[in-house]
């Protein structure tokens, strides 16, 4: 490994952790088998980069426990549809990079989309209903693109475990069943949402938003708030609590509202009356100017 690839000293002379950057996948099964030499866990964070303290979240999660942690920084084709943000999606490898080694990140994965796809590539990974509602009603193909290039990830990088944000809680549900459905050998580690100072959840996407937007934008996290406060006041009925955080979005002026559902926190299957055995999610989906912004939240009766 030269000392191009990797991030040395900054500024003030403190001397950062070193970073490698694994350009290809012979680089990274290399990498892997040094570390495997070690001994130690592996542990896994896949992005897409325009990173931000979310994904970071998920670094230190992994280095707590897992003595080596790899991310991958790749903007994924196969799970954008024609119309969506693919080519303006933020892509800031240099801070980025920074900000992995800074957090205690040992390397990054930066592959190249024919490495991931080849010439010839033919091959679907699909999840079932889990995948098919919600973001994968509104988003068609979306879900697939992301168990494909997971799975790809998954195998190439061979972690022990892999770290995933419950900010995309129907994304950490498809990945967790892949796993456990091919028997995938990794551990599956699903992390808290991390949010502004306002409740907004932290988003690469909300560089999209204009300053009027940003403000309105907090109002995802207190529908979400009424909600669950409506359940610890007793309300029992799915609708009902739909219907109270949907009335927030709209007084917020947010009134394109994709979905607004409370599902069974496990299978994502609606839920007509909420008992006490079982705590339901609330999902949200909002379009925003040109974002589209989600969020969700554990309808927990008592924290
Ligand atoms: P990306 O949107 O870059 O997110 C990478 C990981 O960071 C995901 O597990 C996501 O849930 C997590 N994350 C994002 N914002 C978060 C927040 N505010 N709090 C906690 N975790 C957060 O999700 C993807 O990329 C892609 O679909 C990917 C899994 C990499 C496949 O291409």
């Amino acid at each position: 490994m030269n000392d191009a690839s990797r991030t040395g000293a900054v500024e003030g002379g403190v001397e950062e952790k070193l970073m490698e950057r694994l350009t290809n996948a012979f680089e990274l099964a290399r990498w892997r088998a040094a570390r495997r030499m070690q001994g130690g866990m592996i542990g896994f964070v896949p992005t897409m980069g325009a990173l931000h303290a979310g994904h970071l979240s998920l670094i230190e999660a992994a280095g707590r426990q897992c003595a080596h942690v790899v991310a991958s920084i790749f903007v994924n084709p196969t799970q954008f549809g024609p119309q969506e943000d693919f080519s303006r999606y933020p892509r800031t490898l240099e801070p980025d990079c920074a900000m992995l080694a800074e957090a205690g990140c040992d390397a990054v994965y930066l592959p190249e989309v024919a490495e991931i796809y080849p010439e010839g590539f033919q091959t679907s990974v699909r999840v079932g209903s889990l995948a098919e509602d919600l973001c994968g009603r509104v988003r068609p193909g979306h879900f697939d693109g992301v168990a494909l290039v997971v799975t790809i990830l998954l195998n190439r990088v061979q972690p022990d475990s892999a770290f995933f944000g419950l900010k995309d809680y129907q994304q950490f549900l498809i990945v967790r069943r892949l796993v456990t459905d091919l028997a995938l050998p990794v551990q599956v580690v699903g992390l808290p949402i991390i949010r502004e100072a306002d409740g907004l959840a932290m988003s690469s996407r909300n560089r999209y938003l204009t300053p009027e937007e940003r403000v309105r934008a907090a109002a995802l996290h207190q529908a979400l708030l009424a909600a669950r406060a409506a359940r610890r006041a007793g309300e029992e009925v799915g609708r009902e609590l739909e219907r109270i955080a949907r009335a927030h979005l709209e007084q917020a002026g947010l009134d394109q509202v994709e979905y607004v559902a409370v599902r069974a926190a496990d299978s994502l299957q609606p839920i007509t009356r909420v008992t006490d055995q079982e705590d339901p999610v609330m999902l949200l989906a909002v379009r925003l100017g040109s974002a589209r912004l989600i969020d969700n939240m554990i309808l927990a009766r008592v924290d």
